[in-house]
């Protein structure tokens, strides 16, 4: 049988992520280790969808996505970062960015070809990699003096090597909240332009930064256009991530090669939510943007509550997620940390070391999701003050 162990999932087994949440029901605690809402999209998005229902959009939608989305897409790539797409030939609708991400590694890849990416990184990644039958190539970021995670561009260009293909980018970045910055972005595609790499980016954070970070998109530097397959999804921007609309966007060569995996993997799906996504892409920015806002605030709660509690919060610029450090408590495995969590406290956090090939590098680094309802932050914030008085014992 394929293996796809990766940190979160070891040798086949359930991630790290289905752990946390079956403890987090059994102990009633505060589940901050998913990353998804717990509140809905934007009113007008979820009336179109039932309207779209009602009106009969319920059999398949074309295999690339329907015409009204991708145009919405289209509208939005160029408005928002000046980067044209042609609809027709350049854009595909998916199954959530996950699907996106796996097609074009299955799409771009031949066997041992090596696909580099920042570590710590989103576990589909590896298990893409691997359905590729080729290899990952890892480039860690680390903490600097501000608590913000960044990689260096000298282990950049070592990790490049004759049998690189592709060079995957997240950012806004899970699990560090790293919003990279035009120089890094710069460092990047310096590589793509020197090793000739295409480029994949995950920009499905694409609008939750703070503190007036802005996400700049790979594909919008000088010649990365064409050497770029841009992925996003509506899962975070419109708190749909149910939904399961995703998309990919870049030239008409390398969008047709991704066609041609995507249309034996899923096909196409989600007609009706297509639609809603559409209408939400053309007239609910304003909501996004109060999102942000909002999630900006929660982050400030929980990064108030964590410091409260003794941990060491890093800094975050953008996505879902707070990681903390939790050597201030006097422990160093973030695995046993997030195992006992729940149970002493009545909270569920996710350990970071998941997120990395080799947990050692991340195992005192620990990940909370701050998009909850501010009601839910502060409970946890409530339970996790008993750290303070009882601090957690680690447990096998
Ligand atoms: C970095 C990153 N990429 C992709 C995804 C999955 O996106 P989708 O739900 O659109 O497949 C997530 C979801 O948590 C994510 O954090």
């Amino acid at each position: 049988m394929r293996s796809l162990s990766t940190a979160s999932a070891p040798s086949g087994g359930t991630t790290i992520f289905t752990e946390m949440t079956a403890l987090a029901h059994r102990t009633g605690a505060v589940n901050l280790g998913q990353g998804f809402p717990d509140t809905d999209g934007p009113p007008a998005m979820l009336e179109a969808a039932r309207a779209a229902i009602a009106a009969g959009a319920n059999q398949y939608p074309p295999l690339d996505g329907v015409p009204e989305l991708r145009t919405a897409i289209a509208t939005q790539r160029s408005l928002r970062y000046g980067t044209p797409y042609d609809p027709d030939t350049e854009i595909m609708v998916t199954t959530g960015a996950t699907e996106a991400l796996t097609a074009a590694l299955l799409a771009l890849c031949e066997p041992d070809d090596e696909v580099i990416v920042l570590e710590p990184y989103y576990d589909s990644y590896a298990a893409g990699v691997a359905l590729a039958r080729a290899r990952l190539r890892t480039v860690p970021m680390r903490p600097d003096s501000t608590g913000r995670f960044r990689f260096d561009p000298a282990d950049l260009s070592a990790a490049i090597t004759p049998r690189s293909r592709l060079v995957l980018v997240n950012s806004p970045h899970n699990p560090t909240g790293t919003v990279l910055s035009l120089q890094e972005l710069a460092a990047i595609a310096d590589c793509c332009h020197r090793a000739d790499l295409i480029a994949v980016t995950d920009e499905v954070y694409e609008y939750l930064t703070y503190d007036g970070v802005t996400h700049i998109p790979l594909a919008s530097l000088p010649g990365m256009r064409d050497r770029t397959l841009t992925i996003s999804s509506a899962g975070k921007t419109f708190s749909a991530t149910g939904w399961k609309v995703g998309w990919v966007c870049g030239p008409a060569r390398l969008i047709k090669a991704v066609r041609q995996v995507k249309q034996y993997l899923t096909f196409a799906s989600g007609t009706a939510f297509q639609h809603a996504v559409a209408l939400a892409l053309r007239t609910q920015q304003h909501w996004v943007a109060d999102l942000a806002r909002q999630l900006q605030t929660r982050r400030n709660q929980l990064r108030a509550s964590l410091t409260a509690a003794g941990l060491s919060p890093f800094a975050c610029q953008g996505t879902y997620f707070l990681q903390a450090d939790i050597r201030p408590l006097g422990l160093t495995d973030g695995f046993r940390f997030c195992r006992s969590l729940p149970g002493q406290v009545g909270v569920a956090a996710i350990p970071s070391a998941a997120f990395y090939r080799d947990p050692e590098a991340g195992l005192p680094f620990i990940r909370f999701a701050f998009c909850k309802r501010p009601e839910v932050l502060d409970e946890a914030a409530r339970r996790l003050t008993s750290l303070r008085s009882t601090p957690c014992q680690e447990v096998e």
